[in-house]
């Protein structure tokens, strides 16, 4: 049975959860117990006063544009050098050297979905989810590089037993199961913002939420995935997270620029379309490359243009990285790790006569680690410009910009472009759903269109079940 830290949670401002402990009876009391002693109450409360202090981080640093940037190419002379980066990509494809990695364990409260946002029904005219999209991008990956890819998929305590459960029921997507590995990340317990005092969620129940998608590391580590990807002959991580599905799955590109950059963390950045555009900015900071949170970057900076009237810091993030496996391995098992950060968040709470609240403003503080903290560690960091249009809507709000309408409308958008390039008329009112067992670009689609063997007309989504046999 677990000793109660009594000291450690007077100490730390918590004396509140000696008391909720001694109002339970077993089991729960010693479930309790077991609970509180797993945290390291003394972080929480640094955490959180550091989270009311209002340091600003930027204003006195130096901040400039990153300097290991890949544009997209304008010159035949850039042209060539992308497909020699496309070439080596599906080269290290090919041998066996790559994972795929997406992060799926977040709450996803802005999208207002009861499910995982891996389930949510993403394909505009098939209602795929999220994960069936992926998992057929992967087999158009797998098929062309002649290997199988292994997939990891990062689930939290919010979203594990239901995604195991929707892999399971759908017979993991025709994919061998020993292909997929389910690594679950930890928790994080969220505070009174005010008072810095745990919050329940129930009777003898912490508030606990995901510790963040920088809570990968640590998953990784606890479920010994270095060694099995070492063991694998795995030196490559493709990482990306699970709302945007026009992330271009292990793109062959994206990873040959990685390899012949000897990068040890890549980055795929788009155009920002304006300057107050909620989205972190890639630059370097006192000589150090970074992500920098837009709430973090001064207006000065935000607002300030080239001499062509173009934004100076435009390199959005768009979460999509390439990683080498033995660079994230030693920031997994650095003493530091990575730093936590605050946000301030409607948090449901049990109040002093054991109701529960459900709050309209927030009023907790959570601690979550963000992935790209992993970039100022790395001796090299580089960013590669992708194609906004092409590669970057994912899926945050209910409604209005970065919703299911907007994700899915850009898709059909996409599709139909990539049809008329390929020289196939589609009429003006036409909606079509290219599968991406089918192709994942357009040129992947020129090679699939002597197959189609239907008018392309009307509502129509051109899967393999659609095409002739190859
Ligand atoms: P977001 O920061 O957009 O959060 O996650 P979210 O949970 O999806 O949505 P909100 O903010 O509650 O509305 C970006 C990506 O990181 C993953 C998410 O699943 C998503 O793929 N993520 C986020 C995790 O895997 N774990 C976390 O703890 C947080």
């Amino acid at each position: 049975m677990s000793e109660l830290p009594e000291d450690q949670l007077r100490q730390c401002g918590q004396s509140h959860l000696i008391d909720v402990w001694k109002s339970l009876e077993e089991p729960a009391r010693s479930r309790f117990a077991a609970e509180l002693c797993s945290i390291d109450w003394s972080r929480i409360e640094r955490l959180w006063r550091r989270g009311i202090s209002s340091e600003s981080s930027a204003a006195t640093q130096k901040i400039q544009s990153p300097r290991a940037l890949i544009r997209l190419p304008e010159t035949e002379g850039q042209r060539q050098e992308w497909a020699a980066a496309r070439q080596a990509g599906r080269d290290l494809l090919a041998a066996g050297r790559a994972a795929c990695i997406v992060v799926a364990g977040g709450q996803g409260t802005r999208l207002d979905f009861d499910k995982p946002k891996g389930m949510f029904p993403v394909g505009p005219l098939s209602g795929k989810s999220l994960f069936q999209w992926f998992a057929e991008q992967l087999a158009t990956r797998e098929r062309h590089a002649g290997q199988t890819i292994p997939w990891i998929i990062m689930t939290s305590n919010a979203t594990h037993s239901e995604t195991v459960a929707f892999f399971e029921e759908q017979s993991f997507f025709g994919r061998a199961p020993e292909t997929t590995t389910f690594v679950c990340q930890g928790t994080m317990p969220a505070v009174d913002a005010k008072t810095g005092e745990a919050l329940l969620e129930g009777p003898g129940q912490l508030a606990l939420s995901p510790d963040g998608h920088g809570g990968l590391l640590d998953a990784l580590e606890r479920d010994k995935m270095f060694d099995r990807l070492a063991e694998l002959g795995i030196d490559t991580l493709f990482y990306h997270q699970i709302d945007n599905p026009t992330t271009r799955v292990c793109d062959p590109a994206f990873l040959g620029w990685h390899l012949r950059e000897e990068a040890d963390v890549s980055t795929k950045v788009v155009e920002k379309i304006a300057a107050a555009e909620k989205m972190g900015i890639a630059v370097e900071r006192d000589g150090v490359s970074c992500i920098i949170e837009y709430s973090d970057l001064p207006d000065e900076f935000a607002n300030q243009t080239d001499a062509r009237g173009r934004l100076e810091f435009w390199a959005g993030n768009t979460a999509i990285h390439v990683f080498r496996r033995e660079f994230l391995e030693s920031v997994a098992r650095s003493e530091s790790g990575l730093p936590f950060h605050c946000a301030r968040k409607k948090v449901p709470y049990l109040d002093d006569e054991q109701r529960l609240v459900t709050p309209d403003e927030p009023n907790g503080m959570k601690f979550e680690r963000f992935i790209f903290d992993v970039i100022p560690a790395a001796k090299k960091a580089l960013f590669v410009q992708g194609n906004r249009k092409e590669e970057f809507n994912p899926i945050k709000n209910a409604s209005g910009s970065d919703s299911p309408e907007t994700s899915r409308s850009a898709l059909l958008a996409l599709h139909k472009r990539w049809l008329v390039e390929a020289g196939i008329p589609v009429p003006d009112d036409a909606r079509i759903e290219i599968a991406p067992v089918v192709a994942t670009t357009a040129e992947e689609l020129r090679d699939a269109i002597p197959r189609i063997r239907q008018p392309v007309s009307g509502d129509v989504i051109l899967d393999a079940s659609t095409l002739a046999p190859e």
